[in-house]
């Protein structure tokens, strides 16, 4: 065995993912150390109440009620940060940069707005910051894209990137379950967010998706450009219609590679049923990347959850630790690329983003209503791939039409939506859901 001193980690949080990285580090602590070729030992750690009983054995862990007090330690090589959110996790991040520590991260918030700055701070003080965890929770789709698929020019990735709202939409689709009794579920489990809007929002698939793109196309992280809808207005009667026309709806986060730039957009999405991704259910989360030579590839598996995520953690701490005598130069980027070889290339604007998609509307039930409805949508250039009526409301004059559409440009299909709402024959808004074939 190795007789080289123990990595020294100083751990902040001491929560879900926090407790997991404890138990996971004891528990695989010979496995770890064979692999790393020395020990990883906490040395220290922190939360904001260090009294609060621990799923996890805290037995010589030193606990600290300032943080900034790691980050500064002499005896801390590697800073974990595992409290979210942005103040005080950049200041602490940027801190134990300055001082020379390398840092390990599941904060897809504060990569997703601060990696940047981050990252450029890492590079000049020739430290790591590793992100793994940010992602996919246990599924090393960062290390995959960064390092497996280096040789490849990637097309396109679509992913299930939020347990939360995939736990959310199965229990809509298979157990016809409420929305706010299963999202209570998912809290209770450790899935969702410290703000759980962030989750059901779409945000946090947001900050993920940024992440991905970055590291995909060697572009800067730029959260403000991603066009984001989450999932508060999947109804259940969508997830049935859907569901009759061969369909599941998952919030998927997609980014693209087209002629006049990248697509980056996260929002629910009809998928076909019979492709993988469309059956990947509960917490489990999977990214389906298209690189030229690899071809589609599908990772899939638990997305959020104390060990799954805390396994990431444990595997960049490993990296950590192999590369602590190596060159700064000779390491893998941050995002991939060389840090001087990051490129401009132009985020699409929404209405340039190509899709099909889900029309729901309740059209009064006469003749030559729908005539008007796909007038409209034939002088918008809109094909219709499948139209549908179903059975009238009770009591009321009206009936639920759904529409299926070809691809078409976003400012288009907008168009179409706003003549379609100011029909007479059409009452109240139309619902819009977007549509992949994934193929
Ligand atoms: P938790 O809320 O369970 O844990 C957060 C920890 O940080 C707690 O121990 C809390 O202390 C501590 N903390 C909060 N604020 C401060 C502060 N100002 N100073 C010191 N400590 C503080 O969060 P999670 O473990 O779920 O998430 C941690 C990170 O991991 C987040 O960035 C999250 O997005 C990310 N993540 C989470 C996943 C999951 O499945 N939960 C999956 C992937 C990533 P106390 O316990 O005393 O309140
Ligand atoms: N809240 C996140 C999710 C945690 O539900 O996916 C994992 O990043």
């Amino acid at each position: 065995m190795s007789q080289l001193a123990p990595v020294r980690v100083g751990l902040l949080g001491l929560g879900t993912v926090g407790g997991g990285t404890i138990n996971v580090l004891r528990r695989n602590a010979a496995e770890i150390t064979r692999r790393a070729g020395r020990a990883i030992a906490i040395r220290c750690a922190t939360a904001r109440s260090i009294d609060k009983p621990r799923r996890a054995d805290l037995g010589g862990i030193k606990l600290l009620k300032d943080p900034f007090a790691i980050v500064n330690s002499p005896d801390i090589d590697v800073v974990v940060e595992l409290i979210g959110g942005i103040e005080p996790a950049r200041a602490l991040v940027l801190q134990a940069i300055a001082n020379g520590k390398h840092v390990v991260t599941a904060n897809k918030a504060l990569i997703a707005l601060h990696g940047n700055e981050i990252f450029a701070a890492a590079h000049a003080a020739g430290v790591i910051v590793a992100f793994e965890a940010a992602v996919a929770g246990g599924i090393p789709i960062i290390k995959t894209m960064r390092e497996a698929l280096a040789g490849n020019t990637i097309e396109w990735l679509a992913g299930i990137i939020n347990g939360t709202c995939n736990y959310i939409l199965t229990a809509m689709s298979t157990a016809g379950r409420e929305f706010g009794d299963v999202l209570k579920e998912a809290q209770a489990l450790g899935y969702a967010e410290a703000d759980p809007s962030f989750d059901i929002e779409g945000i946090d698939a947001a900050h993920k998706l940024t992440i991905l793109a970055s590291i995909a196309f060697g572009i800067p992280l730029q959260f403000p450009r991603v066009l984001v809808e989450g999932i508060t207005q999947v109804s259940r009667e969508d997830v049935r219609y859907a569901a009759q026309l061969g369909y599941h709806i998952k919030l998927l986060g997609i980014a693209r590679r087209t002629p006049d730039g990248i697509e980056l957009r996260v929002h629910p999405t009809l998928i076909p049923e019979q492709r993988l991704i469309a059956n990947v259910n509960g917490v489990m989360n999977a990214v389906l990347v298209r690189g030229d030579a690899a071809g589609p590839m599908l990772l899939y598996g638990a997305g959020a959850g104390s060990e799954p995520t805390a396994s990431a953690v444990v595997a960049d701490l490993v990296d950590v630790a192999r590369v602590l005598t190596s060159d700064p130069e000779n390491r893998v980027p941050h995002l991939a690329f060389q840090p001087d070889a990051l490129t401009d290339v132009p985020i699409l604007e929404p209405g340039a983003i190509e899709t099909g998609y889900y029309l729901r509307m309740h059209a009064l039930d006469k003749p030559g209503v729908l005539a008007e409805v796909t007038r409209i949508l034939a002088e918008q250039q809109i094909s219709i791939e499948a139209i549908s009526q179903r059975e009238p409301l009770a009591d009321e004059d009206v009936v639920p039409v759904i529409i299926i559409t070809q691809r078409i440009r976003e400012a288009a299909m907008n168009a179409a939506i706003a003549r379609i709402e100011a029909l007479p024959s059409v009452s109240g808004p139309v619902t819009r859901l977007r549509l992949e074939h994934l193929e």
